[in-house]
């Protein structure tokens, strides 16, 4: 048999690991070939491809990014680029694609599947947002690093009774704010699901000063937005991928938060920090189990699904279910948060 492989989206810490684990199972386990396709959809659509062996795949395991490169397709490229898809991967002898990718990439995936195409999917994404799968790989490392980077700022905070604003990323789901937040404890969390009144974040801030405390520390993740009335933020509209272009919403509530109350605030955006370097020892073991399972699936015809992380175990859901929705944080696991914040 031969496997194509491709990684779309924004690169996150694990994607070599599933490369490497989908080529070591598939020609170890199987005898199989593997096709990689460079910066995801582009190079399918593209062909431009790279063959994939043992010693190709060496050393990736704890290697951040992707070896086969990545790239942001916009949904009507795609679209329109069914049949050409189809056709390259008839010409390289392609049995089954592994697209790994978030949710674009999967919902590609899932296109090309209802077109006739064999596809496993693998999710990725450090925003932890595909449905259907407990975790994603890469958010266990972005928490990590959002973890060290505000345990830092906690000392630097106190020793200038300041307020430190950290945006973390989390386009639609405070994933990574609501756990980094738990982690490195602290005092305000605002995510994208549940929209923040100024006036109620005010007046935290100054609770805390009244109180005594030396400082306020405050995650944000960068989809966080005010309820409507509550303080302007600036539009940036869409960009060619139709994705909303942050303005730096907590650069805006920092400045806001500063006129309210007269405190000092100073913020700090973690941006693709969170997405660099070598995976935790937790995304590489769920990203070689992920690639193994695709492998398995691949070679045993369950297609049109993708490998999921549900309790312990890898199992299957079909890509339809995946890509229906997004998996935001609960309000349930948002009120979890109360009793260490405020
Ligand atoms: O989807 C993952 C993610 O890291 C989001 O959290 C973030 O908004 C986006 O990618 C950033 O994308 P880019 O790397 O294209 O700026």
């Amino acid at each position: 048999m031969r496997l194509g492989i491709l990684t779309g989206g924004g690169d996150c810490p694990g994607l070599n690991a599933v490369i490497r684990s989908v080529v070591r199972a598939a020609t170890t386990h199987y005898g199989s070939e593997v096709l990689g396709f460079r910066d995801g959809w582009r190079g399918l659509l593209e062909d431009r491809t790279t063959p994939l062996d043992v010693a190709a795949v060496d050393g990736l395991l704890t290697r951040g990014g992707t070896t086969l490169g990545s790239a942001r397709v916009a949904p009507e490229t795609l679209n329109a680029g069914i049949a050409q898809m189809k056709g390259v991967l008839a010409a390289h002898g392609v049995d089954v694609l592994v697209p790994i990718g978030g949710e674009g990439t999967l919902t590609a995936a899932h296109l090309l599947s209802q077109a006739g195409v064999p596809v496993v999917g693998v999710p990725k994404t450090i925003d932890n947002d595909i449905d259907g799968t407990d975790l994603t790989f890469g958010f266990d490392t972005a928490v990590s690093i959002a973890t060290e980077m505000i345990d830092r700022l906690h000392t630097t905070a106190e020793s200038h009774q300041r307020v430190l604003l950290v945006e973390v990323m989390g386009r639609h789901a405070g994933w990574i704010a609501l756990h980094a937040g738990l982690a490195a404890g602290a005092h305000l969390t605002l995510v994208p699901e549940e929209p923040f009144d100024v006036a109620e974040v005010a007046k935290i801030v100054e609770g805390r000063f009244d109180r005594g405390d030396t400082h306020v520390i405050g995650v944000v993740a960068e989809g966080a937005h005010p309820r409507p009335g509550s303080m302007p933020l600036r539009d940036g509209g869409l960009d060619e991928f139709g994705h909303r272009r942050f303005t730096g919403v907590a650069q805006q509530l920092g400045e806001e938060l500063e006129r309210r109350t007269g405190k000092e605030v100073r913020t700090t955006v973690l941006g693709h920090v969170q997405r660099g370097g070598t995976p935790t020892s937790f995304d590489r073991v769920l990203a070689t189990r992920f690639g193994l399972h695709a492998t398995i699936a691949a070679h045993e015809g369950a297609h049109g699904q993708m490998v999921a992380l549900r309790g312990t175990e890898i199992e299957l859901v079909p890509l339809a279910r995946a890509v229906a929705k997004l998996k935001t944080v609960p309000p349930r696991r948002m009120a979890e948060t109360g009793a260490f914040t405020g």
